[in-house]
């Protein structure tokens, strides 16, 4: 009589794996990061993320509607802003008519209900392609804060439901709730960026936002100053608590696969939804194996997501949003 269990005995069709699955992916997992730019019919495709566009305010339009229509129901927006318009201090971020603003207004024009979430960070409008303000060779924290909230209340105003700082200063969910909660945005969200490592699978996407800290004397080469060692993992949980005293509604760990041990961890400490982000470098890294015929594209895909989903996540930032639901649905 060995053995008493067999546990293949539930794997042995599709039918009663499905009826024993634990974790399920559905469009209402997914959080589909947007490119946009200035222009017209612009629809440039982004060199180390096959498949992946910057849009201009037409083809968003177009984009979400068709995302609407996927059950894709929240998006994140990211602007690549002209090198004209970038200063040290972030100025053209509170344009009231800056691409950003124009960005919000135009996907809830398309598409009312569209969950609307802004990316919160000086990067993409920095002269040095850093997320605050640059002084002495140094990333000034509590002068970076004023503009981080002024930001977040100008999308707010301009419609944004969620703003998303990504930028890892200290104390600025506190600043940025204060001031939503002064001005009277007291139901625009924050989803902090709590636990962001300073990662190497973020150079895609600093290529498609043109956002790279540049190579100067006197300017920090990389991040690590305000973002986190990818060797610490007490502190990611010090991160995270301390953004959900300060007002975060949701919080995130990214990059997304190094770190599912973080991701499981902070979703068994905390009570607020866990997101992570499956980043740009772990998008270009499956799109070249398959394009090299290394990998199985859809499957690895959708082993990833789902261990994302096991590993605790309750939100997944991903630019494999859209090839995911049209493989499930
Ligand atoms: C900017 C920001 C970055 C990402 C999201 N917001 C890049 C960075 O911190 O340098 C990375 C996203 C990705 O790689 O997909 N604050």
């Amino acid at each position: 009589m060995y053995p008493l269990r067999r546990n293949q005995r539930l794997r042995t069709t599709e039918t009663i794996r499905s009826l024993v699955r634990e974790t399920i992916i559905t469009p209402n997992d997914f959080l589909v990061p947007l490119f946009v730019v200035e222009g017209k019919g612009v629809k440039e495709e982004i060199a180390s993320m096959p498949n992946y566009y910057r849009l201009s305010l037409d083809n968003l339009s177009k984009e979400v509607k068709e995302l609407w229509s996927l059950g894709l129901k929240s998006v994140l927006l990211f602007v690549k802003v002209d090198d004209k318009l970038k200063d040290n201090k972030g100025t053209e971020a509170l344009n009231p008519n800056g691409l950003m603003q124009r960005a919000i207004k135009t996907v809830k024009d398309a598409c009312p209900e569209m969950l609307v979430m802004t990316d919160v960070a000086l990067d993409p409008f920095s002269i040095y392609g850093h997320d605050g303000i640059v002084h002495d060779g140094e990333i000034l924290n509590d002068e970076t804060n004023s503009v981080l909230a002024e930001m977040s209340l100008s999308h707010a105003k301009a419609g944004a439901d969620v703003v998303a700082p990504s930028d890892m200063m200290d104390g600025r969910i506190f600043e940025i709730r204060s001031l939503l909660e002064d001005e009277g945005f007291y139901n625009t969200g924050i989803m902090s960026y709590s636990a962001k490592y300073a990662s190497a699978y973020y150079g895609p996407f600093r290529d498609a936002l043109d956002s790279a800290p540049v190579d100067l004397k006197d300017i920090p080469k990389d991040k690590k100053t305000y973002q986190m060692d990818p060797a610490n993992r007490q502190e990611a949980i010090r991160e995270t608590l301390m953004d959900i005293d300060e007002g975060a509604d949701i919080v995130m760990v990214k990059p997304g696969l190094c770190y599912l041990d973080i991701v499981r961890e902070i979703a068994d400490t905390v009570t607020v939804p866990v997101a992570v982000y499956q980043v740009s470098g772990e998008y270009a890294m499956l799109k070249a194996a398959a394009e090299k015929g290394w990998l199985n594209h859809d499957a690895v895909m959708m082993e990833q997501v789902t261990a994302i989903k096991r590993a605790g996540a309750s939100i997944i930032a991903s630019y494999f949003a859209k090839d995911v639901v049209k493989i499930i649905s």
